[in-house]
Order: structure tokens, then C-alpha cells, then sequence
């Protein structure tokens, strides 16, 4: 039997149109007027919106993060991204010091077979570049993982060198991968951290203080400049400020391939967290931190303009109790992350299409349509068309809610946006044609989440 949602308005990232919505099996199979026809399902849809399954391409489950296990699993992640909206999620394999890429990817795989509740894909987190790792670039692509990555922070555990990035940029020109880069220059966060403790300054307040703009602004010139060497493209994840931001708008309009992306914390909270009384602050130790309140409005233009290409969460959860708390005494021993991939469509929607600062189809675009297009998804993901997944969240824009951690299903024990109100409301959340959440409740209980396999970047390949 068919489904047909009629009445509805529905998303694209070119426009809005009044259209119903044809899925047979697990396909989108029509887009137009008067689709439903007798025994047909039809789910009248009228005053709501029809979006793409949104898309985050930049989340970190089930893994030791710097030493500390990150609160989320993939099981309990993918279900939170679902309830939230979320089809598809894009993970970070870490690559740890002594591991080929092989022993990685496989150490995944077997953390999310059979785990997940969405869909999801990797990239590869390459954190000892050698010239063995460098052969295995064309396999793991081969593999389905295209998308690569390299931190220039987190000195002596993550953090590669200029020439690791070149090379790699290089390598993967030639095997048709796209890189990714946490741009913060780690030397001087390290040195400014040791320098503030040596000072007595161990409290959450000196946290961004131990990583300025500056630190990330410089990391991206360097990363813009080696990008340019190799005449390579590249992906800035969760870019923080404006300085940082301006630099890759001027790389754009020199002609270079650079994508940004930036997350909902930097455009809604800003570095005043991190005076709020107690220890309330760590709540916020994320790197990069949050910014002067200064950057949101340029942050903002730059996502209404479409000089932001994506946006995401870099979900990475650590509880309040039993985790942040070790940093109690010295803020570098506080976990740097937090979650959001449950609230991020939501948060996007109520803050940016709901108070005027961005366009629906430009929401439809940063949310699922660039991220499945920037890193191979597309069409199968991303978009309300003919053929695509039928991955669809009924928004009512009528609704509204509150964000909570007592009502969350992401495993944390707090969130960042507590009491945040939002405007607008999910009412329903299909996965590949199966309603997986109703009213803002998941569903499933079955983990149905599959690997996609995305393909070379390479024309041709
Ligand atoms: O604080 C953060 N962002 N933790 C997650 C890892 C990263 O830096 O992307
Ligand atoms: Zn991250």
C-alpha cells in the first residue's frame, strides 16, 4: 500500500511549494497535486510542513574523548537524533596513536552494527598520519567513508602537524576525499593553559581565555593557506567566531573550495556562561568555547546569507555529575564537549526561521540538503524529491515546546538549552517511510539505523 501525506506545504532548499507526498516502500516515489488515490494511506497534513530528514554531520558517540567515554552511545544518540528530527547522522572514527585506519573503521562498525536508530555514515579521524596510513586512504574510501579529518588541537593527543595536514590534503585530492579540520592552534592553547594554572587560575572562567579567537582564527589562515598549496578542499567544523568566519568568506571569493560550518551554541550562547556561579559553567566547556556575544550577530548573516554551508552539532556528551565534575580544581581536567543532536532542528527552527533570521528553504538547506550534499548523501538523503529516502518530519509550525533534560532522550544528564521555549513542534518522524516518532515520542524500539555507504568524491570515481 501507498502513503500519501496531502495538504501539506513542502521544504526544499530551493523553495516552499503546497504539494502532497507520495511513498511507496521505503521510496519517495511523487511530488505534486492530487497524488492520493483508493487504498491509498493518507495522512492529511494540512497547515504543516514537510521537511527533509535533517542530516548532522558531525557527531562523536561511544568513545573515549581525550580520555573521557563520551555520555551518548550510538544506540541511545541515534534514538535522541530521531526524536529531534534527525535521519542521518555523520560520526567521527578516531584513528587513535598505533591503529591503521582499517582497525579503526572495523572497531566502528562493530560499536554500530545493528545499534543504530538512524541512519548513519562515518568519517575518518586520522590522528597518526604515516606513510603506511597514507596507502590505506584509497581503501577506506572504498569502504564508503570519503570524509576525513585532522585537529589541529589537542596537543599531543589528536593534534597533527602543517605537513600531515598537506600531505593529506594532498593524498586525498588524488584518492577523491574531502578533508575536515577542527581549526584551534593547539601549541598555544596548551601553552596558555599551563601558564594560566601555573598562575593559580585554575577556575571554569579561565577556560576561554585558554583558547581565544585569535588561537582559531590563526588555525584557520594556516589551514586556508596549506589548503591552497595543495589546491585541495576543505570543511572548517564548527566554526566559533566572525574573524574566523570572514577569513573563509574571503577564501570563497578568491575561489577556494572551503565549506563552513558552524553549530546552534555559537549562534545562542555566548562566553557569559562561563561566569554563571558554582560550577555551572563547565556545562559550557566545549573548544572551541563560546564566544563575546559580539559574534552571534555576524555569525547570523553569514548563516541567512548562505556563507555558512552547514549546520551541526559536534554532540559530544559528557555529564554534569561524575565527568565535568572532574575538572572541579583545573579546568583543563573538565571534558570538552556537550549534546544538542536532539534539540538542533528544533532550536534552529524556533531561533532562526520562527524569529526571522533565516529563510525555511534555508534551513532545509544548512540542516539536510548541503550536509547530504557536501559529503556524498545526495540524493538519497537531504531532499523531498522523486527517488530520495522517504525521511520526512511533519513540522507544525503551530506547536511549540520546552527543552528539558528531564524530558530528553539523549543519555546526559543536563542540556546546554534547559528551559530554552521553542516555537513549532514535530509532530511525526519517518524514516525511509517508517514512522519512527509521533508527538515528539519515538516509536521504534527496534534499532532499523543503516550504514550508508557514500561514494568517492572523485568525478567519476
Ligand atoms: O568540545 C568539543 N567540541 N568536543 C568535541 C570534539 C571536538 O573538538 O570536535
Ligand atoms: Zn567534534
Amino acid at each position: 500500500m501507498s502513503v500519501v501525506f496531502s495538504g501539506g506545504t513542502v521544504v526544499t532548499a530551493s523553495g516552499c511549494i503546497p504539494a502532497d507526498v507520495r511513498i511507496e516502500g521505503e521510496k519517495i516515489v511523487a511530488v505534486g497535486g492530487g497524488l492520493a488515490r483508493k487504498g491509498d494511506e493518507v495522512h492529511d497534513v494540512a497547515g504543516k510542513l514537510l521537511l527533509p530528514g535533517g542530516v548532522d554531520a558531525h557527531t562523536h558517540f561511544e568513545m573515549p574523548f581525550c580520555s573521557t567515554p563520551i555520555a551518548d552511545t550510538f544506540s541511545t544518540g541515534t534514538a535522541a537524533a530521531l526524536a529531534g528530527g534527525t535521519t542521518t547522522i555523520i560520526d567521527y572514527i578516531t584513528q587513535f596513536h598505533g591503529q591503521t585506519l582499517g582497525e579503526a573503521l572495523s572497531i566502528w562498525h562493530s560499536k554500530t552494527d545493528g545499534k543504530c536508530h538512524c541512519d548513519y555514515g562515518f568519517h575518518m579521524g586520522v590522528t597518526d598520519w604515516n606513510s603506511s596510513v597514507k596507502e590505506e586512504i584509497g581503501r577506506i574510501i572504498a569502504e564508503g567513508v570519503p570524509s576525513f579529518k585532522m585537529y589541529m588541537a589537542y596537543k599531543g593527543v589528536l593534534q597533527v602537524d602543517d605537513a600531515a595536514l598537506y600531505q593529506m590534503l594532498e593524498a586525498l585530492k588524488k584518492e577523491g576525499g574531502l578533508l575536515t579540520v577542527h581549526c584551534e592552534n593547539g601549541d598555544m592553547v596548551a601553552e596558555r593553559s599551563r601558564e594560566l594554572i601555573a598562575q593559580g587560575n585554575r577556575g571554569v572562567r579561565y577556560h576561554p581565555q585558554s583558547r581565544p579567537e585569535a588561537f582559531e582564527t590563526e588555525s584557520v589562515n594556516r589551514l586556508l593557506t596549506i589548503a591552497e598549496e595543495a589546491d585541495a578542499p576543505v570543511y572548517v567544523v564548527h566554526v566559533s567566531s566572525a574573524p574566523s568566519m570572514q577569513l573563509i568568506v574571503s577564501a570563497k571569493m578568491r575561489g577556494t573550495a572551503v565549506y563552513a560550518e558552524t553549530c546552534p551554541q555559537y549562534l545562542l550562547l555566548d562566553d557569559s556562561r562561563y561566569e554563571l556561579p558554582g560550577f555551572e559553567g563547565a556545562k559550557y566547556v566545549i573548544s572551541p568555547p563560546l564566544r563575546a556575544v559580539k559574534n552571534q550577530g555576524p555569525l547570523w548573516a553569514a548563516v541567512e546569507h548562505g556563507l555558512v554551508d552547514v549546520l551541526a552539532t559536534d554532540h559530544c556528551s559528557f555529564n554534569f555529575v561524575g565527568q565535568k565534575d572532574a575538572g572541579r580544581d583545573d579546568f583543563t581536567r573538565i571534558p570538552n564537549g556537550a549534546g544538542g543532536v536532539e534539540q538542533r532542528m528544533m532550536l534552529l527552527y524556533s531561533e532562526g526561521v520562527a524569529k526571522g533570521r533565516m529563510s525555511l528553504p534555508r534551513f532545509v538547506e544548512l540542516t539536510a540538503t548541503n550536509p547530504a550534499r557536501i559529503f556524498g548523501l545526495y540524493p538519497q538523503k537531504g531532499a523531498i524529491i522523486p527517488s530520495a529516502d522517504a525521511d520526512i518530519v511533519v513540522l507544525n509550525p503551530g506547536g511549540s515546546g520546552k527543552i528539558s533534560a528531564a524530558t530528553q532522550y539523549q543519555n546526559v544528564d543536563y542540556t546546554p538549552y534547559e528551559g530554552w521555549n521553542i516555537d513549532g513542534a514535530i509532530d511525526a518522524v519517518f524514516l525511509r517511510g517508517q514512522r519512527v516518532v509521533e508527538g515528539g515520542k519515538l516509536l521504534e524500539a527496534k534499532a532499523e539505523g543503516r550504514f550508508i555507504k557514500r561514494a568517492s568524491f572523485k568525478k567519476g570515481g
